[in-house]
């Protein structure tokens, strides 16, 4: 089982995009997946068409265990099987702690959960107590930018995080890497930031980026996956998602 963390320290730029993206890409692919929607907005619980059964993250949070953990979980409509969703609540923001008391609560949780060959976690946009459980929980971390100013600045905060964890309570986490999502073709500020991202992390900036396409968007809104949309553009982004899903593959599992 490979656990991988989406995390952004700014709003907005994608990261809930990419998990649905490569949920989707490991759909198609027959991986079996468990989607953690740790952002109290629930985002990702909603594109995922799943209705909430007895639990959430948030009592699996408040007390782990293989029973919270079950209940906690329920089907994403998107497929008959292999695509769960640990259930997203707006109460887990009570878990957003500053200081570390519950780092290691999601990992506890995800020790008893078994028969995914994948584990996508959604993370709130800060790089606070939520995120930081859900990233002590992974073995690769994703960070989402959008190319411009002050989201390339975040990246800098969020990788420094990635590091810090692995320093302290979460030995086995790698950095997978930059994703660099809402790419237009033709932006020059945008191919300056992109430009400047390659100089500061060179291969941690992963290929290919992520284009800004208005498909992502209609299929989120129907709670469809990217790779049974219709159209062109639907289709490219289903091979970005492939290529990107390649990639954490291609990381140690556990
Ligand atoms: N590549 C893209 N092309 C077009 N629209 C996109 C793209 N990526 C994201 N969006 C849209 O931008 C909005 C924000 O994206 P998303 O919710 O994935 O970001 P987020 O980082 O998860 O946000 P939050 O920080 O609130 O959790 C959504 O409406 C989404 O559909
Ligand atoms: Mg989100």
């Amino acid at each position: 089982m490979l656990v991988v963390g989406v995390c952004s320290l700014k709003g907005g730029v994608g990261k809930t995009s990419v998990t649905l993206g490569l949920a989707s890409a490991a759909l198609e692919r027959g991986l079996r997946t468990l989607v953690v929607d740790l952002d109290p907005q629930g985002d990702s619980t909603m594109a995922l068409g799943t209705v909430a059964g007895q639990g959430d993250v948030s009592t699996v949070l408040d007390a782990p265990s293989p029973q919270a953990v079950t209940a906690a979980t329920a089907p994403s409509s998107w497929a008959e099987d292999g695509l769960d969703v640990l259930v997203g609540s707006e109460r887990s923001v009570l878990h957003d702690r500053i200081d570390d008391s519950d780092v290691h609560r999601l990992r506890d949780a995800l020790s008893w959960v078994s028969g995914y060959d994948l584990v996508l976690i959604d993370c709130p946009p800060s790089l606070g107590g939520l995120t930081r459980t859900g990233l002590a929980a992974c073995d690769r971390a994703v960070v989402v930018t959008e190319p411009g100013l002050f989201a390339v600045m975040a990246v800098g905060r969020a990788m420094r995080t990635i590091d810090e964890l692995r320093r302290g309570p979460a030995p086995s986490l790698q950095p997978l890497g930059i994703v660099v999502n809402r790419v237009r073709a033709r932006s020059v500020e945008q191919a300056y930031r992109l430009q400047e991202l390659q100089t500061l992390y060179g291969p941690l900036v992963l290929t290919p980026s992520v284009p800004e396409r208005a498909a992502l968007q209609q299929a989120q809104g129907a709670a469809q996956p990217v790779h049974v949309w219709p159209g062109a553009a639907a289709a490219e982004l289903a091979d970005v998602f492939d290529q990107l899903l390649d990639r954490a593959l291609r990381a140690p599992r556990r």
